[in-house]
């Protein structure tokens, strides 16, 4: 376990924020069926994640900024460059596997360029942003785009429904795209039938799997995929994308809180703007680097710095002097162990040289000297 795990899973952070979730962890939505014919058996659940369902998810900061052109994507460039292309030369392939972690992009970028295959594109490869289609799209009613989570079709028969429908031409689009999310659920029997209609598909399907797991996935399922490796997004960046959120939305925050609430990301756009809405919510439109540190439960005490050095310098007279006057106190141990753990990895990768990658602001900076 990383040092950062250990401090995230150490404590139970203010803001009630889950960053770690269990493996199996699918974003809040609302599923329901739809038949892509009439009378046809409703037996998948198809997933319309939060497009066009109501209140709770709709209006969380994350939806609200979800990316609708291929510009807006951040920190993926490599792959929206070779969208952009294969959109614009018309060069694709019959499946395409997008794996990463959750909230980099995958499920966002399969769905612009699911919309510039079906519906058209720019001359930068991006699709519409306003029409009919592109309404129905984003509301989860397009016949033509199929966007299903395979954590719960992943029984024969419903991979064996699919295979079937695929056969029925696009109604309206030039196409017909088929996203199918946590692509590595599909198992066994399942998996082979699967595999079947992708080795075989009609012309006018394309298939997007989408995995955090791409090892979990049958090796013969992977190699029919062109394969995209989504990565976490870097502190720089996620920063920018925060700023953008936070003028639009008339948030007052400094850089430095900014870069608190990046880091605690570890790379997921998701997370961060999450965060950011979280503070938002607690602190209202004007929030101050000591409320994100407050709310992060990285308010800094003293202490975890003179317990982190008495560590790296095998004191242990110091540190258990500490850890009895934090004890004493009664301050709140997970709190405070997570500070000292952040620390004890900023300490090392100083020492390491790799503390480029942390951005830490001037003051946070003088303090590893
Ligand atoms: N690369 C990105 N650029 C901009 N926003 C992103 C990016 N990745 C994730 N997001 C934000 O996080 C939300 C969830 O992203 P999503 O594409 O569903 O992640 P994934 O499918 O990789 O788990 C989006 O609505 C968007 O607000
Ligand atoms: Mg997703």
């Amino acid at each position: 376990m990383t040092a950062s795990g250990i401090a995230r899973s150490s404590v139970v952070p203010r803001l009630h924020i889950t960053i770690w979730r269990p493996s199996r962890y699918v974003e809040p939505q609302a599923p329901h069926t739809r038949s892509t014919r009439p009378g046809a058996p409703d037996r998948l659940r198809w997933r319309d994640a939060t497009r066009g369902s109501p209140p709770v998810a709709a209006t969380t900061l994350y939806n609200k900024w979800r990316p609708k052109r291929f510009a807006d994507v951040v920190g993926q460039d490599p792959i929206i460059q070779t969208l952009r292309n294969a959109v614009l030369q018309d060069k694709l392939s019959h499946a395409y596997l997008f794996s990463g972690p959750r909230g980099t992009g995958k499920t966002t970028t399969a769905r612009i360029f699911a919309k510039a295959l079906m519906l058209g594109h720019d001359a930068d490869g991006d699709p519409p942003t306003d029409s009919p289609d592109v309404r129905d799209f984003d509301n989860g009613v397009h016949p033509d785009f199929i966007e299903m989570d395979a954590a719960s079709n992943r029984r024969i028969d419903d991979i064996r429904e699919l295979s079937e429908r695929i056969h029925y031409v696009p109604g309206r689009a030039r196409r017909k795209v088929y996203l199918v999310d946590e692509a590595h659920e599909i198992k066994r029997e399942a998996a082979d039938a699967f595999l079947k209609t992708l080795e075989e598909p009609p012309p006018h399907a394309v298939f997007v799997l989408a995995t955090t797991d791409p090892g979990d996935l049958k090796s013969t399922i992977r190699s029919r995929c062109q394969r995209y490796d989504f990565r976490r997004v870097e502190v720089k960046v996620l920063v920018a994308r925060l700023r953008q959120i936070a003028e639009a939305e008339g948030i007052t925050i400094d850089d430095d809180a900014l870069r608190l609430l990046a880091r605690e990301a570890t790379g997921s756009v998701r997370d961060a703007v999450n965060l950011l809405d979280q503070v938002w919510a607690t602190h209202g439109d004007a929030i101050s680097h000591d409320a994100v540190l407050d709310g992060l439960g990285l308010s800094s005490d003293a202490r975890a710095i003179e317990l982190a050095k008495a560590a790296l310098g095998k004191d242990l007279k110091a540190g258990l002097a500490v850890i009895a006057a934090v004890q004493d106190d009664a301050v709140e141990l997970g709190r405070f162990n997570k500070q000292v753990v952040k620390h004890l990895r900023h300490a090392l990768l100083h020492q390491s040289g790799a503390d480029e990658t942390l951005e830490l602001s001037e003051p946070e900076g003088a303090a590893l000297k």
